[in-house]
């Protein structure tokens, strides 16, 4: 039994906020809230900290198999307790691409051995190449934890409407990637002032806007659960908040790096500002933020996308897109959304908890007594400079931030796996 004490327990599935213990036994809450006496193999004083669900994470690159000299499942898993996350769900795009049962299963196999709950998503398309799809059922049957080709657009509608179909009928979300590459001249640098700077074709937030209002669309037809991956544009956000309001089971993850930044980034930070979709303006990030707010935007996902230092110190046009993002997602909601008044900490919470569980069909993302004994311990008032990580990558341009939020102890399945 572990006795954890003294902290702030915030469960934002019951509401449950109080200072008071929580105690865990044989991977499972045992109790929460009362104060306890007894005997315990491990007690941890979190008088000052935050005692909140394991933080979960549903869109991640592990690169495993293929790409492990950026990634692999081990540091990615990691890097994921060390930024507070006990579930992750891991794209498709790896090498070969999990569009099949045998991949699928052997990374899930590999995946049992983690200290944090590693899932995996199908691709949508076989070899993500958006012609022809997967076999739903089988992948679902093999314990796909959704469906999507992140990092690609599907462009064929008509195919898309059929994907939507076959998720809803195995009742697993599909994810989407949107960027209509007809309004891309470059990607990973918004098509705006900064490009032009530069003297860099850019990628249009409309690229964007016509994919989502097309799937918007064909979400409220069809009924299926639709994530609109790492949302980026200020017009996006209106047409999720449009389609939700009429009905569609469409949620939006935004990343900690659109609701942190602007395309200025890509001034000060090089390459380690390109990503897709890129970094936009004020106005969109400004958007984000009262989509964060008034739920239209459910989840906060970090699209940890690590790629090596020879790869991403190429000149803009050649390095890859994507920033690690696992080990200062919470810190940035803290620093940019809570302390800035938009979220209390709490809403945080629900976006990095239990609104992915619920999207995802989760039994994680709570605190309840018989549940599994997932939660990290933060202090969100201490405030730490971002220098190294255990993420193989580095690229991230929050090196040198003084963000708030440390993180003291991540606990998956009732194990210590992460202390700072
Ligand atoms: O910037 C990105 N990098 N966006 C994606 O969607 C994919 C990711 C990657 O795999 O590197
Ligand atoms: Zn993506």
């Amino acid at each position: 039994m572990i006795l954890i004490k003294n902290g702030r327990v915030m469960d934002p599935k019951t509401g449950f906020d109080q200072i008071g213990d929580v105690v865990l036994n044989d991977g499972k809450i045992w109790s929460v809230g009362e104060k306890t006496q007894g005997e315990f193999e491990q007690v941890i004083d979190a008088k000052g900290c935050i005692v909140a669900p394991g933080l979960i994470d549903v869109h991640v690159h592990f690169r495993d198999p293929g790409f492990t000299y950026k990634e692999d499942m081990i540091t990615g898993s990691q890097a994921a307790a060390a930024g507070g996350f006990t579930t992750v769900v891991c794209m498709a795009n790896t090498n070969p691409v999990v569009d099949n049962v045998d991949t699928l299963k052997e990374i899930l196999e590999r995946a049992k051995a983690m200290p944090i709950r590693v899932l995996q998503a199908s691709a949508v398309s076989k070899g993500l190449k958006g012609k022809e799809l997967v076999d739903f059922r089988s992948m679902k049957e093999a314990g796909a934890a959704g469906f999507t080709d992140d990092g690609i657009p599907l462009m064929d509608a008509g195919m898309l409407k059929k994907a939507m179909e076959m998720a809803k009928e195995c009742d697993l979300p599909i994810s989407l990637h949107e960027e209509d590459p007809a309004f891309i001249d470059a990607p990973g640098v918004n098509q705006g002032e900064v490009s032009k700077k530069l003297g860099y074709g850019g990628a249009s937030a409309l690229a964007e806007d016509v994919m989502v209002a097309r799937d918007v669309m064909i979400a409220m037809e069809t009924g299926a659960a639709v994530d609109i991956q790492h949302i980026s544009s200020g017009n996006s956000v209106d047409l999720v908040r449009f389609a939700r309001a009429h009905g569609a089971d469409v949620a939006a993850e935004a990343s900690p790096h659109h609701f942190s930044l602007t395309e200025e980034a890509v001034l000060e930070h090089g390459t380690l500002a390109r990503m897709n979709p890129p970094l936009r303006t004020e106005w969109d990030r400004q958007k984000i933020i009262e989509g964060l707010k008034d739920g239209t935007i459910a989840m906060i996902a970090t699209d940890h996308a690590p790629h090596s230092k020879e790869e991403k110190e190429r000149v803009l046009s050649k390095a890859p897109s994507g920033i690690i993002g696992l080990e200062t997602a919470l810190a940035l909601g803290i620093t940019n959304l809570v302390k800035e008044g938009h979220l209390t900490m709490m809403e945080l919470l629900e976006k990095m908890t239990i609104n992915p569980a619920r999207f995802y069909h989760l039994e994680q993302g709570s605190i309840e007594v018989s549940k599994p004994a997932d939660l990290v311990i933060f202090c969100p008032d201490e405030s730490y400079v971002v220098d190294g990580f255990c993420s193989k990558a580095s690229n991230s341009p929050f090196i040198g931030a003084e963000l708030y939020g440390k993180i003291k102890y991540t606990i998956c399945d009732g194990k210590v796996v992460f202390e700072n």
